[in-house]
């Protein structure tokens, strides 16, 4: 049962088609693929920023040293506070006051008053008895799984297009896990009715909305199936805290669900412009995580990243309008798209992805992108079957009306181009104000 699981990455890719087992003849086909694929301009990975920010930047090409300034597009900074002035502000003042790194992990001493007030201020947000802190979301997810999952008597239930950080968390598990097909309550439910009562224990373990495809969990339609047949549910909020529910308090608080969901995760890295990530549960669990996940045995987050996330939860706290400036180009670039004609799957959030569904045009779209200074990097296989591949583009409050507006101008351009779109169905784009 545990091989039936996604296989992520370039390793399985070479494996399966070359036979090839050797770790050194692996790590060469890889460096000979990422050679040619840069030959052909189409190595649209490690790219970085010459200069950090959030929505626009010089963007450096490695290999060719090209660099292009541009609208950026894959950074989940959704409410875009990176460099809000109270945020640096606050996080300065916490490096005066506290220095930098920790040393330790939490339960050693690594831990300060501010990360103890931090933890109690998530077990507000998420109506859970205590929250711990992990020093990222990744260890979060993958400490959290396989710290409660620690035997044949659990089997743990995940959404097939579930992030690698659960992925790993049940690998490093003890227990058995099975993905079940994306958002399928008939699969899930399939596998309930086929494994209760063969487990002491199943854990299911869903996303409140999907980074690949910018949709949402049936999270109501889940919970009903808890209560027939009594799991414990885990819930990943990453891609909804910060801009659904009361004071951005996540889709489970936005459906009023929290009480029913024994786990809600978030990381910080994410709307709250920082890094860690957040498990709030109940007491008893808590305790249970302390004493054996990698809560216990990593260095915590430094103070200034304490304060990162707390200034960020201040600003969320004291002005919606920051949530609502959010959803407005949200809904502002969805519209012109689907005007246009694309593909936008089963997308709700401020992820949108445009499904382009042909490997060998996304990777000349990438790159025609870039030259007309847009980055995004393309979702292609193994991450997604090659019928699905697609570009994904996040929207980012620091995006300007100008930057959405130029988006759709280029991709309807290339949309007419590569017939993703019909020509009739494409006019420019004009600028509205959206604040
Ligand atoms: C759904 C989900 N969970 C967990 C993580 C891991 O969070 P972090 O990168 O902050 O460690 C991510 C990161 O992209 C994510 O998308």
């Amino acid at each position: 049962m545990r091989n039936d699981i996604p296989q992520i990455g370039m390793t399985y890719q070479i494996m399966n088609r070359e036979g090839i087992y050797d770790l050194k003849e692996i790590a060469q086909e890889y460096h000979a693929q990422q050679q040619y694929l840069a030959s052909q301009q189409q190595w649209g990975y490690d790219r970085y920023l010459k200069n950090s920010s959030n929505a626009s930047a010089e963007v450096c090409t490695p290999f060719s040293q090209q660099t292009q300034q541009c609208s950026i597009w894959s950074i989940n900074h959704y409410l875009g506070l990176n460099r809000h002035p109270y945020v640096i502000q606050k996080a300065q003042e916490a490096l005066e006051i506290y220095g930098t790194g920790c040393g330790t992990s939490a339960m050693s001493g690594g831990h300060s008053q501010l990360h103890k007030d931090l933890q109690t201020r998530f077990a507000k947000i998420f109506s859970k008895e205590e929250a711990l802190l992990f020093p990222t979301g990744f260890t979060a997810n993958s400490g959290t799984i396989s710290a409660l999952c620690r035997g044949s008597e659990t089997l743990i239930l995940i959404d097939r297009d579930s992030h690698t950080s659960i992925i790993e968390g049940c690998r490093a598990s003890a227990s058995d896990f099975l993905p079940f097909k994306h958002n399928s309550l008939q699969d899930l439910e399939k596998k309930l009715k086929k494994y209760s009562g063969k487990y002491v224990n199943i854990l299911v373990v869903v996303e409140s909305a999907y980074s690949m495809e910018g949709d949402i969990a049936p999270l109501k339609e889940i919970v009903a199936l808890k209560e027939k047949y009594s799991f414990l549910l885990y819930v990943d909020e990453a891609h909804t805290f910060g801009f659904y529910g009361k004071n951005g308090a996540g889709l489970c608080n936005e459906l009023q669900l929290t009480d029913k969901v024994d786990f809600i995760m978030t990381t910080l890295s994410k709307s709250t412009a920082g890094v860690g990530g957040i498990v709030a549960t109940s007491s008893a669990f808590a305790c249970m995580l302390r004493w054996s996940s990698t809560y216990t045995f990593q260095a915590a987050i430094p103070p200034a990243d304490v304060m990162v996330v707390n200034a960020c939860l201040d600003l969320i706290e004291n002005d919606s309008g920051i949530i609502s400036t959010l959803w407005n180009k949200t809904h502002y670039f969805r519209k012109q798209l689907l005007q246009l004609g694309f593909d936008l799957g089963q997308s709700q959030s401020p992820i949108v992805p445009v499904y382009v569904r042909d490997p060998k045009i996304l990777k000349e779209m990438e790159q025609a992108l870039f030259e007309q200074g847009i980055f995004t990097v393309a979702v292609q296989y193994p991450a997604v079957k090659a019928s699905e591949v697609r570009f994904r583009f996040i929207v980012n409050n620091s995006h300007t009306a100008e930057d959405i507006d130029h988006l759709v101008n280029v991709l309807g351009k290339l949309g007419v181009k590569y017939g993703l779109i019909k020509p009739q169905e494409f006019s420019c784009a004009s600028h509205t104000p959206l604040e």
